[in-house]
């Protein structure tokens, strides 16, 4: 939520910021602006309210140079999308500006006071009052004002300090937002995430929450609460050169679902290095700390999104292998509930970013009372990845696209590997039976190659019932998150309704909604409630409905009955949930597509939601 980008350089950083909020645009849309220490020495700021294009723009009407500056692009909390809310917001007499991402609780209380003591505000959002409170306490030092004013924010915050008095510097801090330091050849760079460092530099190091960043004469410089310096190691981040990159693909979307079987092998091979994907240990290269499943009993599963059809997913698979009760939950709730927890149960936030404010907010909960932690995380270094005891990396790179697709099929990978560690740690099942899932996992790239093999039909019914108000999504058992998963495609970049349902429950509601003008996309893969899934079927079609039917190739039944089919490989029951998404990903893509809607940027969305 909100992307913000520093850096300071011998050379004019205006391009590089620029460049730098392209790649974190995705986090927010609403407006963006730039700050920057020109070449007179003065601070010099453009903000345009929209897409990041308009601010591109205005710099190339009116082109500004610096050595210094900071840029942000924003998802509105408090104040509508508008030029005076856009960020960097300035202090009253205009030599420094910050840009802020996160939410300052107690911003009301500050702005009455700071307004009281002569400041003038000029936006309605929170994050002007940190502009205030830095230069209110400002005494020569643009470090010792940041952290005098930190004392005073409650809520969440990544801000980062520019001031024309100190032209060759910035500051920076956060709490329970995200910010990386970038440390390139010639420049240091902030930002909120990894992706947007990515083609200026691979070595990174991290910001914990209360600690202040200097960033000046080729160095950053890091420093505790109460100004001591700490040490931090830097971390070289080997995402491959073009991985933020959409090359030749018209969407981030569309690049991102079809690098999955490329990604998954790539991830098979990574966790059975120089040996047959059958013949390795699940878990072997996650270097897991010692003794976390020691006397383990129970899971709890916590994530929002599309990370919480994952571990939907995932209860199916550990409570079968491992015989271990698994609990999912949603972060949002998890986190405000009278908990049950203790040292006897794990812990398990999936998270594509690792920096979801619910999904870090229910981990520290946990952790609080006791419970051990594994984090299931896509950033390297992110905050969940370093707060958790033990972490497993997805591995799918950076994923742009708001709509998750490659994050969520690795997320169903790592998690279908953790319930096979277990399985084999417990003795819950052999190790033949532990080497025949493992060897049909390495068979997963080639039943995900033929699945998208046949994206044209898919795209053929996606034009076809593009014009449905409506979309109804089935599928039962371990295809039930499927369904969910489904559903929330469509709606995140089509904005048509859709509603996610167990297939099972359908006569209990949704049946009701069925009519000619309703398409039902039924998840009908061979398994234990295939015939189960016929009938219902057989119900909405009955009630004139339109089927949509995933199904496995050359399965006449289903044929027979369907309106359309989405053909998937004949993958087994258990892991056909990573191969039935992905037609499910191309019917909301090309629905999307057809009706010209902003797929890699769908309005309202961002793509990490770092405020509650
Ligand atoms: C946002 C994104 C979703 C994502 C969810 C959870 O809603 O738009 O794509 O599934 O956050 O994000 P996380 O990074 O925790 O997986």
């Amino acid at each position: 939520m909100c992307g913000i980008f520093g850096c300071v350089s011998h050379e004019d950083v205006v391009p590089r910021i620029l460049q730098g909020l392209k790649r974190l645009e995705y986090r927010g849309y609403d407006s963006a602006g730039v700050a920057c220490v020109d070449d007179r020495g003065a601070l010099s700021l453009t903000r345009r309210v929209g897409k990041l294009d308009n601010l591109l723009d205005a710099m190339r009407d009116h082109p500004v140079h610096g050595h210094t500056g900071i840029g942000h692009t924003r998802w509105a909390t408090h104040g509508a999308p508008s030029e005076i809310n856009a960020h960097p917001h300035t202090g009253t007499s205009g030599t420094l500006a910050v840009v802020h991402n996160g939410i300052i609780e107690n911003h009301d209380v500050l702005r009455e006071e700071l307004t009281a003591a002569g400041c003038s505000f000029r936006s309605e959002t929170d994050s002007e009052v940190i502009a205030h409170l830095v230069e209110q306490s400002y005494t020569g030092d643009l470090a010792v004002a940041l952290r005098a004013a930190m004392q005073r924010l409650q809520g969440s915050y990544a801000v980062v300090v520019v001031d024309s008095r100190h032209p060759d510097l910035l500051v920076a801090a956060r709490q329970d937002s995200p910010l990386v330091v970038g440390l390139g050849p010639n420049e240091l760079y902030l930002s909120s995430d990894i992706p947007a460092l990515l083609e200026f530099t691979r070595d990174v190091m991290f910001i914990e929450d209360q600690e202040v960043v200097v960033l000046e004469g080729g160095e950053a410089r890091i420093f505790g609460p109460a100004g001591e310096t700490k040490n931090r190691a830097v971390q070289h981040i080997d995402w491959g050169g073009d991985a933020a990159e959409k090359l030749e693909h018209e969407h981030f979307m569309l690049k991102e679902i079809e690098e999955q079987p490329r990604i998954i092998r790539a991830n098979l091979a990574l966790r059975a290095p120089g040996q047959s994907v059958a013949g390795a240990t699940p878990l072997q290269a996650d270097h897991l700390p010692e003794g976390l499943f020691d006397g383990l009993e129970s899971l709890t599963l916590i994530a929002c999104g599309t990370s919480w059809h994952a571990g939907l997913v995932a209860k199916f698979w550990i409570e079968s292998w491992a015989r271990l009760p698994v609990d999912v939950d949603l972060s949002s709730e998890f986190r405000y509930r009278d908990l049950l927890v203790d040292d006897k149960q794990i812990v398990v936030p999936i998270s594509q970013s690792g920096e979801t404010a619910d999904t870090l907010a229910a981990l520290r909960e946990a952790r609080r009372l006791g419970a051990r932690s594994l984090a299931v995380c896509n950033v390297v270094g992110s905050t969940m990845s370093r707060e958790s005891e033990g972490v497993l990396y997805t591995h799918a790179g950076p994923e742009i696209g708001v709509a998750s697709t490659k994050a969520f099929t690795t997320q169903l990978l790592s998690l279908r590997l953790l319930a096979l560690e277990l399985a084999a740690r417990r003795g819950t099942r052999s190790p033949a039976e532990i080497a025949i899932a493992m060897e049909q996992l390495a068979d997963l790239p080639r039943h995900l190659e033929a699945t998208l093999a046949r994206a044209e039909e898919i795209r053929e019914v996606a034009e076809r019932f593009s014009s449905a108000q409506d979309f109804l999504f089935l599928g039962r058992g371990v295809n039930y998150p499927i369904a969910l998963e489904g559903a929330l495609k469509l709606k995140e970049i089509s904005y048509i309704h859709a509603e996610g349902y167990p297939a099972g429950e359908m006569k209990h509601g949704p049946i009701a909604l069925i009519d000619d003008q309703l398409p039902v996309v039924v998840i009908a893969t061979p398994g234990r409630v295939y015939e189960k899934v016929l009938s219902n079927i057989e119900e909405s079609r009955a009630r004139g409905g339109r089927v949509i039917a995933v199904a496995q190739e050359g399965d006449q039944r289903v044929a027979a009955l369907a309106d359309a089919v989405l053909p998937v490989s004949d993958v087994s029951e258990e892991l056909s949930p990573i191969v039935n998404v992905l037609p499910l990903q191309l019917l909301a893509y090309y629905i999307a597509h057809h009706l010209g809607r902003d797929i890699d940027k769908p309005r309202n969305l961002a793509k990490s939601v770092t405020v509650e």
